[in-house]
């Protein structure tokens, strides 16, 4: 039986706010043995780590991510939902600071690059050259709805590995991914049928759905051996994952 890892959605987010260290250090504390990001890029071209382009749903104010500086928006407080129970302000992450402190861990990422709505023209390159200068080839793994982007960091970086994001289910998707030069995707967890997971596995293709966090589902996809699921209950995760194991 494959050994399933387990990727914490944006974090520990079912319990932490989503996108911020704090929920990266819960996940690592909940046994994950990786962390999924989101990355964009500010306006004076920092990388950052958030998942909507638009800034109210996690930090209540108003804008674009696009259209703030990286200090600036540092200074914003991602704590949203959770401003009763956490005290401390949580700002949002630089990935460069996110990346450096899990270089001290065994924890692996996904990095997924958020450039479906908004370019930002080179943002593949700065990641690729950020992950070169921290020496993390080995732990990372580039995602994103954009194919492009795939496309992109596999001509400039084939060492790193990458997985197209299927939002949909399409035919033969280990295919597709090879046809891209990516080692795996990264499904909606309603199509990665059992038989689609097999059929990939045996073309050494990585399938790790997302995001899933009923239990029942948990225990399906780590019983038909994916490579990994991507949830945003990285306990439970790990709980199903030891009592199948
Ligand atoms: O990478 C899988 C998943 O994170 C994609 O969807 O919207 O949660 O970024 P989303
Ligand atoms: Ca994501």
């Amino acid at each position: 039986m494959v050994l399933t890892w387990i990727f914490a959605h944006r974090g520990f987010s079912l319990a932490y706010p989503e996108n911020t260290m704090k929920a990266f250090i819960e996940a690592e504390r909940a046994g994950a043995d990786g962390i999924e990001l989101d990355v964009q890029m500010s306006k004076d071209g920092q990388l950052v780590v958030i998942h909507d382009e638009k800034l109210d749903r996690t930090t209540g104010e108003k804008g674009f991510v696009k259209d703030l500086s990286a200090s600036e928006l540092m200074r914003l407080d991602a704590r949203y939902k959770f401003k009763q129970t956490l005290v401390k302000k949580e700002p949002v992450p630089l990935l460069r600071d996110v990346l450096e402190w899990l270089s001290n861990t065994s924890l692996q990422c996904n990095i997924e690059l958020k450039n479906g709505t908004f370019p930002y023209h080179g943002m593949e390159d700065k990641v690729i050259d950020l992950i070169r200068e921290l020496k993390l080839e080995e732990k990372i793994i580039l995602s994103s709805f954009n194919h492009y982007s795939i496309v992109h960091v596999n001509r400039h970086a084939p060492d790193i590995e990458t997985a197209p994001i299927l939002a949909e289910g399409i035919y033969m998707p280990w295919v597709y991914a090879k046809s891209i030069l990516a080692s795996g995707f990264h499904p909606h967890y309603r199509y990665a049928h059992d038989e689609i997971i097999k059929k990939s596995c045996q073309h050494h293709i990585a399938v790790r759905p997302y995001t899933v966090n009923n239990e029942s589902e948990i225990q399906r996809l780590i019983k038909a051996d994916c490579s990994a699921i991507i949830t945003d209950d990285p306990a439970k995760a790990k709980r199903i994952n030891d009592d199948i194991h």
